[in-house]
This record gives structure tokens, sequence and C-alpha cells, in this order.
């Protein structure tokens, strides 16, 4: 676990529908249609009151980052964000990824919230390299806290499904000092 500007950082291996958090980040697709992964687990325990919200919506571009019901979940909200598909790295998808955090914990502060949980976006269907996205996404947590004083958030979990993941996450953050 670390403290960045005031907020906890820490990763737990496990199911993020499991999190009693604010809100759970979901790995969503451009559809917000549901799908795989963590996507179907979502709707899957969350119920079809989230994909009623989604379909309200009606899609949402790679990068950014949409916010709805959490249905049945423990959880109060879904962030649905859509990483980019992993096409060899020249393709922009590093700065997509980034925004996906990035927006995700824009709209969390928007919607004052404390606690908020991360899957592993992009590294399942989309097959980004787990430790580039690892890296890119601990990273861009990080200058957002830096950059937004006066925020709501409290902790911010990223939750690792499988141990390649918990092992990448725990390792860059037990190198990252208290700030
Ligand atoms: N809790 C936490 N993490 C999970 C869970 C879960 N219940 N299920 C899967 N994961 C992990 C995967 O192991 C992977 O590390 O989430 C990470 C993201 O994988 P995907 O869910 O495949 O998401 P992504 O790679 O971003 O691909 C998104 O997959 O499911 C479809 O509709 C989705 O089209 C979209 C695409």
């Amino acid at each position: 676990m670390k403290q960045i500007a005031g907020v906890l950082l820490e990763v737990v291996q496990g199911d993020i529908t499991k999190m009693e958090v604010d809100a759970i980040v979901n790995a969503a697709n451009t559809s917000l249609l549901g799908g795989g992964g963590v996507d179907g687990a979502i709707h899957r325990t969350g119920g079809p009151e989230i994909l009623e919200a989604c379909k309200r919506i009606g899609g949402c571009p790679v990068g950014e980052a949409v916010i709805t019901t959490a249905g049945k979940l423990k959880a109060k909200f879904v962030i649905h964000t859509v990483g980019p598909i992993w096409r060899g790295g020249e393709n922009n998808e590093e700065a997509l990824l980034r925004s996906c955090y990035r927006n995700s914990l824009q709209l969390a502060v928007e919607h004052r919230l404390h606690h908020v949980a991360f899957p592993n976006i992009s590294t399942g269907v989309y097959c980004y390299p787990k430790e580039l996205a690892a890296k890119a996404a601990i990273d861009e947590v990080v200058k957002f806290l830096q950059t937004n004083p006066k925020r709501s958030l409290e902790r911010i979990v990223f939750v690792c499904y499988e141990p390649e993941n918990t092992r990448l996450y725990q390792d860059i953050l037990d190198k990252l000092e208290n700030r």
C-alpha cells in the first residue's frame, strides 16, 4: 500500500465485482453492450439495470469513460471505460490507455467518490502487454493525484485477476515513494 497526495493506492488479487467501493471501473467496449472478461462479470453480477443504463448512453469512444448505476453490485457506481486494442504500440495505445485511467478518475471526482477500484484495463481480450499496461496505469493515476488538488478520492485499488498482474502491480507500487 502507498500513499500519494493523501490517497491510498493498493493492489489486491480477486474479483472486482466483489469490491465494496464507491465505484468499480469496467473494461468495456465502445458499444457498452457487455462482453466477456470483467465486462461480462460486471453485467452478470450487477444485473440488467446496468445494461439498460448503458443502452441509454448509447456507446463510449476508446479512452473515454461513462458512469452508470452498479445494479446489484456492492459498489454504488460502475465507471465504464474503453481501453485500446493492442496493435503493436505504434497506434497511440499508451495515450489511450492513460486517458482511460484519467477520465475514470475525473468522473469519480466529479461525483465526489472516495473509493475506486480498477481492473487491469486492456490486458485481457485487448492483448495489451501486462507490464507496459501496469506501468502506464500506475504512472497515470499518480500523475492525476499529484495534479488534482482538493478532490474527493481517498483510496484507489488495483484489482488484479491473475497472479502475473498482481506481481507486476505490487512490484511497481513497492518502488513508489510515498509522496
Ligand atoms: N475481476 C477483475 N479482473 C478481471 C475479472 C474480474 N471478475 N475478469 C477478468 N479480469 C481481468 C482479466 O484477467 C484482465 O487482466 O481484467 C483484465 C482485463 O481483461 P478483459 O476483461 O478481457 O478486458 P480488455 O482486455 O480491456 O478487453 C475488453 O473484452 O470483455 C470484453 O466487452 C469487453 O470488448 C471488451 C474487451
